[in-house]
């Protein structure tokens, strides 16, 4: 049953899932709603924002960066009342929250180490991992998310910039604290001393290269150059930090909700046994979502679905609405590991920012349901999934299993 007007940020709402009752009575009832956020403190009351959950607005606000910019702390939706003018302008130097023509250059520059020839040069190495990964677990039983899903996201992230393995438990701890701030098990950490870490570590790095360039995708990346600009020793630190975010717990979910979903629909893990299909990856992040939401900002006066929308206000995209959209998704509700065509929205629309990590995150998801269907068909379900308490990534924290 929906509930009234609920806030779609709100993490507490998320305990059980995605609730999906609601969202569905919005997309019915009010697809573009306003969501007054009342938080009562630092002198704030009141900073709602449009939230918008059909398939077909998503979409139509991901491909317009004109009028909805990134601009604004495009991560998070929920109002923060500690955010300070100042934060949000440090977050501007990440892509993410980057419009064109600065975006444009960015990307190009960037995009030089996700091209298919350097994702499918890094399949060989992963592939070996995810056989490694499956075949260090030597208990009966055990947690899936911390035994397995969320080791080969921080490797490929580490592998695919040159990280050497000493210092990959470094940047995984900085990279979960920088994240999970919302939940209780994560919030004893500083997420902006984590974040630190991490930036210095990775400057350090793209100093290194500058000095002595090796045949890696930190010293392509230190030494592009388009139309006479490079990424300076700053730039590639934010660069690093935002792949760390972006990569590791995203990816990390989407193996989780896959595995969740598969055992507890053992048709499916079955057909996936037998016939390895690989639609299963597109399929695992629609049912998952793995991120909730992200926000632009109106640059103008506009009109969303019959909505004015003013210019300064937020407009939320709710990925884990738009997915289970009824207009566009035969049985949404129906875990089909074959579903084609599967035009979901979990790498967000198909705009300028549509996720740049999406080959590698599809490869490393495709690689470890593999490695696991190979050397461990058997596992099943030992108890209820624990979920990641965040209105913005729809996470599981931990998954108890059987393994033989
Ligand atoms: C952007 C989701 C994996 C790197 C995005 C966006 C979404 C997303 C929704 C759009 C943000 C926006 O429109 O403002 C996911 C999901 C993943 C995943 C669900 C896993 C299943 C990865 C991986 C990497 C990565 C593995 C890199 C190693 C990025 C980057 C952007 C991005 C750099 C920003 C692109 C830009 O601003 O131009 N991702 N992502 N992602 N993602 Fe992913």
């Amino acid at each position: 049953e929906p509930r009234t007007r609920i806030d779609p940020t709100d993490p507490d709402i998320y305990l059980d899932g995605i609730p999906h009752a609601d969202f569905a009575e919005m997309r019915a009832a009010e697809p573009v709603r306003w969501i007054p956020q009342v938080r009562g403190s630092a002198g704030f009351d009141d900073e709602g924002y449009w939230a918008v959950t059909r398939h077909a607005d998503v979409m139509a606000v991901s491909r317009n960066s004109e009028t909805y910019s990134s601009r604004e702390n495009t991560a998070i939706a929920r109002f923060q009342p500690d955010m300070t003018r100042e934060g949000i302008e440090m977050q501007q130097a990440i892509m993410l929250n980057m419009d064109p023509p600065q975006h444009t250059k960015q990307r190009a520059i960037v995009s030089r180490g996700f091209t298919p020839r350097a994702i499918n040069s890094l399949r060989t190495a992963l592939s070996d991992r995810a056989a490694a990964i499956v075949g260090s677990i030597d208990t009966d039983s055990g947690d899936f998310v911390t035994d397995i899903a969320c080791e080969l996201p921080l490797q490929a992230i580490a592998e695919l910039l040159g990280v050497p393995q000493e210092d990959r438990g470094n940047v995984f701890e900085w990279s979960n604290s920088m994240i999970g701030y919302d939940d209780p098990e994560f919030s004893g950490a500083d997420p902006m001393e984590s974040a630190m870490g991490l930036l210095g570590y990775a400057m350090q790095m793209a100093d290194e290269r500058q000095t002595c360039p090796r045949d890696d995708i930190v010293t392509t990346l230190v030494k592009a150059e388009i139309d006479g600009e490079h990424l300076s020793v700053d730039e590639f630190g934010f660069f690093v930090l935002m792949l760390a975010v972006a990569g590791n717990e995203t990816t990390r979910n989407a193996i989780s909700h896959g595995m969740h979903a598969m055992l507890s629909h053992p048709g499916q893990w079955e057909l996936f046994k037998q016939t390895r299909p690989r639609t299963a990856v597109d399929e695992f992040v629609r049912w998952g979502s793995p991120i909730n939401v992200f926000q632009r900002t109106a640059t103008q006066d506009t009109v969303l679905a019959g909505q004015k929308i003013q210019a300064g206000q937020r407009v939320a995209m709710f990925y884990g609405s738009a997915n289970y959209d009824e207009e566009v998704f035969t049985n949404p509700h129906i875990f089909d590991i074959t579903r084609s065509p599967n035009p979901h929205l979990g790498f967000g629309g198909s705009g300028a920012h549509f996720c740049l990590g999406a080959n590698l995150a599809r490869l490393e998801i495709d690689l470890i349901f593999n490695a696991i269907a190979d050397h461990m068909p058997e596992i099943s379900l030992a108890g209820p999934a624990e979920r990641l308490r965040s209105g913005w990534i729809n996470g599981i924290k931990h998954l108890p299993v059987n393994y033989h």
